[in-house]
């Protein structure tokens, strides 16, 4: 069964870029603007309930009211990877704040170890848009969850394109407040603790760092 707050997109397109993404033939520029393309859609439907405010605008011929954001918006991308979806979610909210946190692996026990920290201590954003292609264990978005939680903000939001099933369960059952959103549900890890069928390591296929 699928947690309530677990946002599972289904639309052709994404389908269709998947499988480029899911491919090991697709090179690395492919592979950048296909994660790029995915991203945008994901960043859609993640933002579809952020709240508006009444604004009046002139038009050239009268005036009307009209809808504008109404919530700081922090983009927050887990580094490496994640900073190949930051450009769309830009593209899509050009006055969002892009806050960086460094994480990688560590390949024996796959426990996320952080290396980067760019929040500031205070003046939280009122929504956090976390951009990671891959969550697999669960471990490196649990560790950001908790550090964005330490830093206020309350609406936390997972943009991921493909989760593996253990670790969203993970993520779902220790923040039911968070709500993630991904392209595709893969069912298992491998003995590495990569994604199967996944698609391998993103942030190497997007950086071409074999
Ligand atoms: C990958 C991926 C996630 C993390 C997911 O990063 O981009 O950040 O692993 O794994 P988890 O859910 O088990 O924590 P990686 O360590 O390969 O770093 P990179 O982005 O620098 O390639």
């Amino acid at each position: 069964m699928t947690p309530n707050q677990v946002f599972i997109l289904d639309h052709p397109l994404v389908s269709h870029h998947l499988a480029a993404l899911r491919s090991r033939d697709t090179r690395p520029s492919e592979f950048r603007a296909g994660v790029a393309r995915l991203a945008m859609l994901i960043g859609v439907h993640a933002t579809e309930d952020i709240p508006l405010k009444e604004v009046e605008i002139e038009t050239p011929i009268t005036t009307t009211t009209c809808e504008r954001l109404d919530a700081e918006i922090g983009i927050v991308p887990v580094l490496r990877a994640g900073l190949g979806m930051v450009d769309p979610l830009l593209e899509l909210i050009p006055d969002a704040s892009v806050w960086h946190l460094g994480l990688y692996r560590n390949e024996e026990t796959a426990e996320p170890v952080g290396y980067y920290d760019k929040l500031p201590r205070s003046n939280a954003s009122d929504v956090a848009l976390v951009l990671d292609p891959m969550l697999a264990t669960g471990g490196s978005i649990e560790l950001v969850v908790r550090r964005l939680q330490r830093w206020g903000v309350s609406d936390i939001r997972v943009l991921s394109i493909i989760a593996a099933q253990p670790g969203l369960d993970r993520v779902a059952r220790d923040f039911p407040d968070v709500k993630i959103y991904v392209a595709a549900v893969d069912p298992s890890l491998n003995e590495n603790a990569f994604i199967v069928p996944g698609l391998g390591d993103a942030g190497d296929r997007i950086f071409d760092t074999p």
